[in-house]
């Protein structure tokens, strides 16, 4: 792949906003890692590792959705569609904001990239946030 004009030292560019439909995966290569971008609502994106850290799955043959949030007896109350990927491979979810798994025990984490618009391209930071 060649560098755009939008491509920086310290970022990849990954493609043209109208590639990224709300609530759909896409994939660029940052480094050596496949790296999942989301875009899950208007103008929100994620930025998180591709690989699923239980076994090794690639997190871009998952699932988007979302979740159940606390509520009130007799009440199912889902939210945060697009913001949550379903491993193809046992089912385990990630939380796209965080990197987290929301209904385990298990402390296994997604790296996450920041994300900017830089006039029409959507641009990964090579970086992974730090906390
Ligand atoms: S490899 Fe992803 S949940 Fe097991």
């Amino acid at each position: 792949m060649s560098a755009t004009p939008t491509e920086a030292a310290d970022a990849v560019d990954a493609g043209a906003l109208a590639d990224f439909p709300v609530g759909e995966i896409r994939t660029v290569t940052v480094g050596r890692m496949e790296v999942l971008v989301v875009q899950t609502a208007p103008g929100e994106f994620r930025a998180v590792s591709g690989v699923c850290p239980h076994k090794g799955a690639r997190l871009a043959f998952g699932d988007l959705g979302g979740t159940m949030l606390p509520s009130g007896q007799g009440e199912l109350c889902y939210a945060r569609e697009h913001e949550v990927v379903r491993c193809p491979w046992h089912g385990y979810e990630f939380d796209l904001e965080s990197g987290e798994m929301p209904f385990s025990d298990l402390s296994h984490k997604l790296r996450r990239f920041p994300v900017e618009v830089v006039d029409g391209r959507v641009t990964v930071a090579r970086r992974p946030r730090q906390s």
